[in-house]
């Protein structure tokens, strides 16, 4: 049996050899284990250190605890090394091949033509409200002076989704009205808000209705406002969204929380396009006074106009859309093309 000694010399060489020749993670463990593991040639060497006689310790302590040292530095390369390759493809990669793109989402365009709108009458000085879509009879309709005998209320046209057994009846809202009441009832004059929202009515499903839909209410509250303010702020933002071309005509009307009323027609390229001349869009008028007797405003000194649009009616002539079920289905081949 060779000296403690003599055996350390070939046992290092075999060692590093082994680590060098390892092509694998798999096959450098391997090799680690029989020379380094606990019942490693290596780590037994150091166990027999302790039966040599003392005057032998030493020198062949520091011998093997060097060897040791090169055996676990060599290993600890080849790992390293490795673990690069196993995390590299086994083909060469081609860098010039172009990327693949990550296709990115866009805003529905329903979304995009209220951001618009949004836009248009930020520039005025409007900011943004809301309010909840679970309404009480009172904000959609008692407060906007609306009567009792009102077909909106009818259970035909409404989503009641309560009897009002436990307080005031609930419904979802018919119209973003409603959040004309609660933004007054909130706050003193001026107000300038609009109000973007969706809306819910019992109309059966075709080509230009569908039983939830969105609107833009607009309230403007201040002293002497004018239905001139009304028309240059409406004709404003049109142009902006639709184009120079556009036209409004306002056409008497009768809304209950506004006098005088008025319906919005336009006409543009676009319009006559679709083989019409005119095509109403929005409902607006002046604020009703008994509207602002209902949230505690004086209707001697503050005056106002509101108005409400539907976005998909401006959405489907602004993108030449002709039918409104479209905007719901999440098709990806109709929403791609915005
Ligand atoms: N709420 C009406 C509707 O849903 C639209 C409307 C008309 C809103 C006149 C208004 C207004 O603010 O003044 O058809």
């Amino acid at each position: 049996m060779p000296s403690i000694l003599d055996q350390i010399e070939p046992l290092e060489r075999a060692a590093l050899d082994e680590f060098n020749a390892a092509t694998g993670l798999i096959e450098l463990d391997k090799a680690r284990a029989k020379y380094l593991g606990s019942n490693g040639a290596i780590t037994s060497l150091l166990k027999q250190l302790g039966g040599l006689p003392k005057e032998e310790k030493p020198a062949a302590g520091k011998r093997l605890n060097e060897a040791k040292s090169r055996v676990e530095a060599l290993y600890s390369e080849r790992r390293e090394e490795l673990e690069l390759k196993a995390a590299l493809p086994d083909e060469p990669t081609d860098f010039t091949l172009p990327g693949r793109r990550r296709t990115l989402g866009k805003l529905h365009p329903l979304t995009q033509v209220t951001d618009d709108i949004v836009r248009s009458f930020r520039k005025l000085g409007f900011a943004v409200a809301d309010g909840p879509e679970v309404e009480d009879e009172y904000h959609c309709f008692d407060a906007l002076n609306t009567p009792a005998d009102h077909p909106a209320r009818d259970i035909q046209d409404t989503f009641f989704i309560d009897d009002g057994s436990v307080g005031a009846p609930l419904l979802l809202r018919t119209h973003t009205s409603s959040v004309q009441i609660r933004v007054m009832q909130s706050q003193p004059p001026p107000v300038r808000i609009i109000v973007p929202g969706r809306v819910y009515r019992r109309d059966t499903s075709d080509a230009t209705h569908n039983p939830t839909f969105h609107q833009i209410e607009g309230l403007y509250v201040d002293k002497d406002v004018t239905v001139g303010d009304l028309m240059g702020t409406v004709e404003f933002v049109f142009r902006e969204m639709l184009g120079e071309d556009v036209k409004l005509r306002f056409r008497p009307h009768y809304f209950s929380y506004t006098e005088p009323s008025f319906e919005i027609d336009f006409s543009s390229a676009l319009v006559r396009k679709m083989g019409k001349d005119w095509l109403e869009i929005a409902g607006c008028g002046m604020v009703h006074p008994q509207v602002f007797e209902n949230v505690g405003y004086d209707p001697e000194v503050w005056s106002g106009w509101a108005f409400g649009f539907g976005i998909e009616r401006i959405a489907m002539i602004r993108y030449g859309i002709n039918d409104i079920r479209l905007f719901y289905e999440n098709d990806i081949r109709f929403l791609e093309q915005f």
